[in-house]
């Protein structure tokens, strides 16, 4: 009877540590994405801080002088401004996965990364 006891006590000490545990693991993550306190700030979204480190990161390494794949370089703010403004740019970021033309073909840009992009775009896609 108490052996019982003590195994419930056990069991259930051990479920509530996964639910307190979970939730503070998730947002620990989101921190770590966008910065402390900021879910995704598009408001003051630049060339230089933003876009890009997103092309650079997710596109550079197929679209640049060297390699320039599909005929698109990305490289410097020129080239990734006409490929924005023409609606070549998010046309293929916006494409499900399951499309083949999805860009980058490995995965999709996180949502915060596609939201920034938009509004870059939106403001004409400036060199600021
Ligand atoms: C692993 C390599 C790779 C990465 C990374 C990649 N692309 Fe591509 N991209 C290609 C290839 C190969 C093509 C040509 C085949 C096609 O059209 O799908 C292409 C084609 C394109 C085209 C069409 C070209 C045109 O002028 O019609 C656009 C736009 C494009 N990519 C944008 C992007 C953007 C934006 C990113 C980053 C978010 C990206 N790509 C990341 C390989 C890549």
């Amino acid at each position: 009877m108490r052996s019982t006891l003590l195994l419930k006590f056990l069991t259930l000490s051990g479920l509530v540590s996964i639910l307190f545990s979970a939730p503070s693991c998730t947002s620990d993550n989101i921190d770590d994405k966008y910065g402390p306190g900021s879910a995704c700030d598009t408001a003051a979204v630049t060339f230089s801080q933003d876009i890009k480190t997103i092309i650079g990161q997710n596109c550079e390494m197929c679209h640049n002088g060297n390699s320039a794949s599909g005929g698109l370089n990305l490289a410097g703010h020129e080239n990734i401004q006409n490929s924005a403004l023409s609606g070549a740019l998010m046309d293929r970021v916006e494409r499900p996965m399951s499309d083949p033309l999805s860009m980058p073909p490995a995965g999709p840009l996180s949502d915060c990364d596609q939201k920034k992009l938009m509004a870059w775009i939106n403001q004409g896609a400036p060199n600021n």
